[in-house]
């Protein structure tokens, strides 16, 4: 009998996916983070051109040096933050960005903060280094409490902000930022700031870079979200070339390098035009508009997130599980910690008349 290592077994598997492999024929999924966008023409032009130059083998393992430029470039551009091509590195989606975090930062019992509620594999990917992931407390609108934040920053090793949000929509203003990333830094806490969805934000909210206030901040992003490619699996994180240099002992043997084709993808759309960016923060607007009033007419009245593309209302189990069982496939908050119970996670990024008909069967399950 195959006898597996203890750290694997002790993990939990992801309670998203449990949702989403669970809906049935004829419901409406909205458990999934991923655009319904497909990626822009001219990012699948460089991908098919990077294939048709022949450029499909192993790249550098850090990343091709056009698309480490392109992050250099995008980091001032977009985020006021100052990296050499050194100190970035490009790795298969975010996902693989974060474990190299916790692997390169995390030793056996420490302590690695995240909100609660938060996106599943921060706690996971910390437990899997031997860490002790921890939730932080968060009040209005699920954003971190700073103070209780700070009480808890001493003796830890990780903290992990992410503005926007998966699961809650939770932007944090640029005060609280600034005042976490200076705590943090102050008592010897490495910040890793995952800003995929740093584009889409509603209502004149502005999210913030982490790395804007501190030396020791790990910037993590893809171009997943932002350009409809979840698919392409390319993101990167940006820190010190030191960081780049221990992270890339676990990439090289790990992964080697990120797909080559998808790297040249990637440097065209941090580089292209971004208003296919601004259509698709334009279409969920609209549809957080359409969500958020829905379920306000219908008495679930909570304060709107102003950013990614999730909203995070109040919802007892049972209501949920009403909502499900009437074929409208929601996470249960709980999955994203213990402070998520009592809410579920809807994801907007479906069609308008997906969404129109998931709120109708909400409706009927509302007013019985
Ligand atoms: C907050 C957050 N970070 C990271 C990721 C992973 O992104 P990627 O698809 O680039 O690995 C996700 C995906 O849902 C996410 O919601």
């Amino acid at each position: 009998m195959t006898r597996y290592a203890r750290r694997v077994t002790g993990l939990a598997p992801s309670g998203v996916r449990k949702w989403f492999e669970g809906a049935g024929p004829g419901s409406i999924n909205l458990t999934l983070g991923q655009p319904d966008f497909d990626t822009p023409d001219h990012v699948k032009e460089a991908a098919c051109r990077a294939l048709a130059e022949g450029k499909t083998g192993y790249t550098p393992n850090v990343g091709i040096p056009e698309l480490l430029d392109a992050i250099v470039e995008k980091s001032r551009r977009e985020n006021g933050l100052e990296y050499a091509p050194d100190q970035v590195m490009v790795t298969a989606g975010a996902s693989e960005a974060l474990l190299l975090a916790m692997q390169v930062l995390v030793d056996e019992g420490d302590r690695v903060l995240h909100a609660d509620p938060a996106f599943v594999s921060y706690a996971a990917l910390a437990s899997l280094a031997g860490g002790r992931p921890e939730g932080l407390p968060t009040g209005d609108g699920f954003r971190i409490e700073v103070e209780a934040a700070k009480e808890r920053l001493d003796g830890a090793k990780v903290l992990v902000i992410n503005s926007p949000s998966n699961p809650t929509g939770a932007v944090e203003p640029e005060s609280s930022v600034r005042a976490l990333v200076e705590y943090a830094n102050d008592a010897g806490v490495t910040v890793i700031s995952d800003e995929v969805y740093e584009h889409f934000v509603y209502d004149g909210v502005r999210a913030v870079s982490a790395g804007r206030f501190g030396d020791d901040v790990v910037t993590i992003n893809a171009t997943s979200k932002t350009y409809a490619m979840t698919g392409w699996r390319l993101g990167w994180f940006a820190g010190s070339a030191e960081l780049v240099e221990q992270a890339n002992k676990i990439h090289q043997y790990g992964q080697a390098c990120a797909s080559s084709i998808a790297q040249y993808a990637a440097a065209a759309a941090l580089r292209g035009p971004q208003d296919c960016v601004g259509a698709m923060q334009e279409e969920y607007a609209a549809r957080r508009e359409l969500v958020c009033g829905g379920l306000e007419d219908l008495g679930i009245v909570f304060p709107r997130p102003e950013g990614a593309f999730y909203v995070f209302p109040p919802m007892d189990d049972d209501l949920v599980r009403r909502v499900i069982a009437a074929g409208v496939i929601v996470v249960p908050g709980a999955s994203f910690g213990p402070a998520g119970t009592g809410h579920a996670r809807i994801v907007y990024a479906a069609s308008r008349e997906a969404l129109s008909a998931a709120l109708e069967r909400i409706a009927g399950v509302v007013r019985g």
